[in-house]
Order: C-alpha cells, then structure tokens, then sequence
C-alpha cells in the first residue's frame, strides 16, 4: 500500500471521531506486515480519562484479532476534520507502539492537501523503555 493510500483512510477514519469535549478529530490507519489495515478514531469520555486515542484504538482492535507484525502507521488530527498542522502522536500512544513494533516502524504525519511527513518510531520515541530491559 502507498504512504498517500495509509494517509487518505487515517482522514476517513477521522470522520468518525467521536469528541463532544474537544472538537479534536484524530484518524489512524495501521498497517499489518500482510496488507492489512485497521483504522481508527478517538472516543472521548464525559469523565475524561477513559479518552482513548486513535491511534490506540487501531492497534487495540488489530492486537485483539490477533495481529502482532506492524509496517506503519498513518496519522491525522486536527479541529473538526481540518487538519491544517502536522500532528504528532502523544507519549502515551508511542509507549503502546514500542510494545509491538521495533524503531524501524513507520509513522506517516498527514495534513490537509498531499504534504506528509514520513518518521520511524526510533526517531519520535528514542531511548524507549521496552520489555528488553525486563529480561
Ligand atoms: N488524541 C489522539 O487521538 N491521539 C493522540 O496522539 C493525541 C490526542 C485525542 C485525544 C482527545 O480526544 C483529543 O485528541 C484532544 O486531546
């Protein structure tokens, strides 16, 4: 699949963003080692906490049908579907990266229009605490 393709369906999955708190739409669509896609949003919460990002719910969904191989990730965010910044995946979201996916991983920053940014996880999460350092 084509970085432009990963990019335009983190936008789709943006659309069902479901925030009544902040306004603040976020897509992101993961792609498996086989080709396949899982996208996802973000869900707020009237308690806020329980706020899970979208790039969490895409890897939660894949992890829990039992996907483990990640190529790399497309992300979007911005003020009711404009996403006229770069938009950078928060440290909580990187954290769940590392667990699957090693510095290699692909992170795709999409805009408005076809400018992107394309990061590997070793750049946006270097000195990362990850099950190796439990052994
Ligand atoms: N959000 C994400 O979906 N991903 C991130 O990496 C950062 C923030 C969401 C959470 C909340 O619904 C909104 O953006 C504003 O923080």
């Amino acid at each position: 699949m084509k970085d432009k393709e990963l990019i335009f369906l983190a936008k789709k999955a943006a659309e069902k963003a479901y925030v009544p708190y902040s306004g603040y739409t976020v897509g992101a669509a993961l792609l498996t080692k086989d080709g396949k896609v899982y996208s996802g949003c973000n869900i707020e919460n009237a308690a806020y906490g329980p706020t899970n990002c979208a790039e969490r719910t895409a890897f939660f969904k894949a992890v829990s049908e039992g996907e483990r191989d990640f190529e790399a990730i497309a992300v979007v965010g911005g003020k009711a579907l404009d996403f006229k910044d770069y938009f950078t995946p928060c440290g909580v979201c990187r954290q769940v990266m590392a667990e699957f996916c090693d510095e290699s991983f692909r992170v795709l920053i999409g805009k408005n229009g076809e400018d992107y940014l394309s990061l590997t996880l070793g750049e946006i999460l270097p000195y990362t605490f990850s099950s190796e350092k439990l052994k």
